[in-house]
C-alpha cells in the first residue's frame, strides 16, 4: 500500500511531507516523490529506492513553499522506477494515489486516441491525464477532479494539486484510506494517522466517494455530486507507534484483519463475472502452450509451501495436470525432471527467497516455462519468471505469512480457474457459478474475524502446552501445516502438523491429555474419515480443539472446543479455515508474550541459504 501526505497552511510544506512520509515507511515502498508550489509553480522531486535517496536530493536541490503533496510507492502496476514513482504530473495538474484503477487500460487506450502522450507504466497517471483534460476544458477544479473519478473504477485515495490555482488541495477516496487532519492554519491529508500524527490529533476518517477541498479559507468535504457532507471529528488518543499498527497491538494481527480487503485486492481486477471469464495479465503462455502442457511444478518455502500444497490440490482438480511440489531447498539439488512443457509455479510473498529462486533457475535451465506468484512488484522472482501473478495484500510486516498466504491461494484458484477454462475443463458458465462463491469469501472470512476474541478466550485454555498436533485430510492438510506453522513460529511451542490419516502409523503415541490436537473437520468428502480420527485422539483422552461450521453438531457435541466457521466450496475453504489458526496462534503467542512480530532467529525473507 502507497503512503499519502498533503499540506496546506503557512509552514515550508517539504520538511512536514518528508517527516510524514518517513513515519509511512513501515507500509513499505520501492520508491518515493513530491511536488510543491512554488513562486515559481509546481516543482517536483521524485526518486527509486529509499526515502534517504529523495531526500538527498532536496537536500541539494529544496522544494519551497506551503502546499505540496508527497508519496511514497508500493508498485502494483508498472516497475519500481522514477519514471514511475508518484506525483504524476501532467500539465498543471499532479496527483499522488493509493489504490489500483482497474479500467486503466482501457482509459489510457481512450486518451490516446484523444492526443494524450503518457509518460509512465502506471494506473496512476489516468487520474492526472482526466483531471488535466476536464481542467483544460475549463472545468472548476474540484469539478475536473470529479468527472475524472466519474469515469475510473477500481479504488483510490488521492491528493492533487493545480499550478492554476495555488493554494488549493482536493482529496478523494474510495476503498483506500484517507484522513484529514485538522490543524490552527493548517491542514493536512494523510494515507495514515502516523503521517500527520505530530501536528494535529484531530482528525476525520474520510468515507468512500467523500471529496474533500482545501483552501486558505478552510476545509469543506462533498460527496462526487457536490453535495455538502458532514463528518465526525475523531481525536486520536494514540501514541505513534500505536497509530503505526492502526491501533492493533502488533502488525500480525492487524494484517490478519486485512485478509478480506487483500482478497479483494487480488482477486477483483482479474475475473469477469458477467463473461465467467479470469483475466491474467501478466501470463504469457499461448493457448497452444497451454495445451502442450504435461505437468506443473510448484516449488516454495514455509507458509508459501503449504500454499503450494494446497494448490496441488486446486491445479490437480482443475486442470487434470499432475502437479510436484517440492521445497525450494531439496528441489535445486535433487537434477528434478522438468522440461519445456513443465509449468514451474515459484510462490514467494517477498520475491527473494534464495531456494525458490535458485529452484526457479533450475528449473528454467532444463527448458520449463515459468509463472511467479509474489507480492513484490519486480522482486527477482518475480523478474526471472516469464508471467507472473502479483497478490496485492500490501506489504507484509509480521515475520509469520497471513495475508500472502490468503492472497497466495486465492491466486492458485484463478489460476487454476483460467487454466481449466483454457483446456476445455471449463466452461463460462461454471465460471460464473465459481465466481459467485468467491465473491462472498471475503463477508465470510470478515465472519470469523468477528470472533477474535472468542478465540483469545480459548487461547487461555491451551497456552501452556508444550506440544500440539494439527490434524487434516485432503485439501485440508496443508492447512494443518500452515496452523502448525504459525503457533510454533511465534509462540515457541512444539507444533507438528500431519496428515490425520497417518496417526495410526506412529503419531497417536504421543496422544494423551496434555495434547491439544486441533481437527480440521468441515464438511468434505473425507469428513466420515476426519471423525475416525477424532474418535481415536478423544479416545485417547487427547484435547480436540475443531475447526467446524457452526451447525457442525456431530463435531461439536465430541470435541472439547470448537472454532466456528461458515461453509463455503471446498476449493475455497482452506482460505476460511486458515484464519481462526492464525487467531489462535496470534493469541497463544501474546498470552505468553513472546515478540510477536520478530520472533527470534527468523527474518521476514530468508535471502540466504
Ligand atoms: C511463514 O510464516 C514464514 N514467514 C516463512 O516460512 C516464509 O513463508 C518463508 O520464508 C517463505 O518466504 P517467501 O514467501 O517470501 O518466499
Amino acid at each position: 500500500m502507497c503512503g499519502i501526505v498533503g499540506y496546506l497552511g503557512a509552514k515550508e510544506a517539504m520538511p512536514i511531507l518528508l517527516d510524514g512520509l518517513k513515519r509511512l515507511e513501515y507500509r513499505g515502498y520501492d520508491s518515493a516523490g513530491m511536488a510543491v508550489m512554488g513562486d515559481n509553480g509546481m516543482d517536483i522531486r521524485r526518486s527509486v529506492g529509499k526515502l534517504k535517496e529523495l531526500e538527498t536530493q532536496l537536500l541539494t536541490s529544496p522544494l519551497r513553499g506551503s502546499v505540496g503533496i508527497g508519496h511514497t510507492r508500493w508498485a502494483t502496476h508498472g516497475r519500481p522506477t522514477e519514471n514511475n514513482a508518484h506525483p504524476h504530473q501532467v500539465g498543471h495538474i499532479a496527483v499522488v494515489h493509493n489504490g489500483i484503477i482497474e479500467n486503466y487500460l482501457e482509459l489510457k487506450k481512450q486518451l490516446m486516441a484523444e492526443g494524450h502522450t503518457f509518460t509512465s507504466e502506471t494506473d496512476t497517471e489516468i487520474i492526472s491525464q482526466l483531471i488535466y483534460k476536464y481542467s483544460s476544458q475549463g472545468a472548476a477544479f474540484a469539478e475536473a477532479v470529479r468527472l475524472a473519478l466519474h469515469q475510473v473504477r477500481g479504488s483510490y485515495a488521492i491528493v492533487v494539486i493545480n499550478a492554476r490555482e495555488p493554494r488549493s488541495i482536493i482529496g478523494a477516496r474510495k476503498e483506500s484510506p484517507m484522513i484529514l487532519g485538522l490543524g490552527n492554519g493548517e491542514n493536512f491529508l494523510a494515507s495514515d494517522v502516523p503521517a500527520i500524527l505530530s501536528h494535529t490529533r484531530r482528525m476525520v476518517f474520510l468515507e468512500d466517494n467523500d471529496l474533500v477541498i482545501m483552501t486558505d479559507a478552510g476545509v469543506t468535504i462533498q460527496d462526487l455530486a457536490g453535495n455538502p457532507l458532514d463528518r465526525p471529528v475523531t481525536n486520536i488518543t494514540w501514541s505513534p507507534a500505536m497509530a503505526e499498527k492502526a491501533g492493533y497491538k502488533h502488525f500480525m494481527l492487524k494484517e490478519i484483519f486485512e485478509q478480506p480487503r487483500a482478497l479483494i485486492d487480488t482477486f477483483r481486477h482479474r475475473v469477469d463475472p458477467h463473461q465467467g471469464e479470469i483475466i491474467l495479465e501478466e501470463f504469457h503462455l499461448t493457448p497452444e502452450e497451454v495445451k502442450r502442457l504435461q505437468k506443473i511444478t510448484m516449488v516454495a518455502c514455509g507458509t508459501s509451501f503449504h500454499a503450494a500444497l494446497v494448490g496441488k490440490f486446486l491445479l490437480e482438480s482443475l486442470c487434470r495436470l499432475p502437479v510436484d511440489v517440492d521445497l525450494g531447498s531439496e528441489f535445486r539439488y535433487r537434477d528434478p525432471f522438468v522440461n519445456p512443457e513443465t509449468l514451474l509455479i515459484s510462490i514467494s510473498q517477498s520475491g527473494e527467497t534464495a531456494d525458490t529462486l535458485a529452484g526457479l533457475r533450475e528449473a528454467r535451465s532444463k527448458g520449463a516455462r515459468s509463472l511467479a506468484i509474489c507480492n513484490a512488484v519486480g522482486s527477482s522472482i518475480a523478474r526471472e519468471s516469464e508471467s507472473v501473478f502479483y497478490t496485492h495484500a500490501g506489504p507484509e510486516i509480521g515475520v509469520a505469512s497471513t495475508k500472502a498466504f490468503t492472497t497466495q491461494l486465492v491466486s492458485l484458484y484463478l489460476i487454476g480457474l483460467y487454466l481449466a477454462k483454457e483446456l476445455g475443463y471449463r466452461s463460462a458458465e461454471q465460471i460464473r457459478g465459481d465466481l459467485q462463491a468467491l465473491f462472498q469469501l471475503p463477508t465470510l472470512l470478515q465472519e470469523v474475524l468477528d470472533g477474535d476474541q472468542v478465540i483469545r478466550e480459548i487461547g487461555q485454555n491451551y497456552m501452556k502446552a508444550n506440544n500440539f498436533l494439527y490434524l487434516g485430510r485432503g485439501i485440508h492438510y496443508p492447512i494443518a501445516l500452515e496452523g502448525a506453522l504459525k503457533l510454533k513460529e511465534i509462540s515457541y511451542i512444539h507444533a507438528e502438523g500431519y496428515p490425520a490419516g497417518e496417526m495410526k502409523h506412529g503419531p497417536i503415541a504421543l496422544i494423551d491429555e496434555h495434547m491439544p490436537v486441533v481437527v480440521l473437520a468441515t464438511r468434505s468428502p473425507v469428513f466420515e474419515k476426519m471423525m475416525s480420527n477424532v474418535e481415536e485422539v478423544i479416545a485417547r483422552r487427547g484435547r480436540v480443539i475443531a475447526v467446524s461450521e457452526a451447525d457442525n453438531f456431530t463435531v461439536r457435541e465430541k470435541v472439547e472446543t470448537t472454532l466456528p466457521v461458515p461453509a463455503t466450496s471446498l476449493e475455497l475453504s482452506p482460505i476460511l479455515l486458515t484464519l481462526p489458526l492464525q487467531l489462535l496462534a496470534y493469541h497463544i503467542a501474546d498470552l505468553r508474550g513472546t515478540d510477536v512480530d520478530q520472533p527470534r532467529n527468523l527474518a521476514k525473507s530468508v535471502t540466504v541459504e
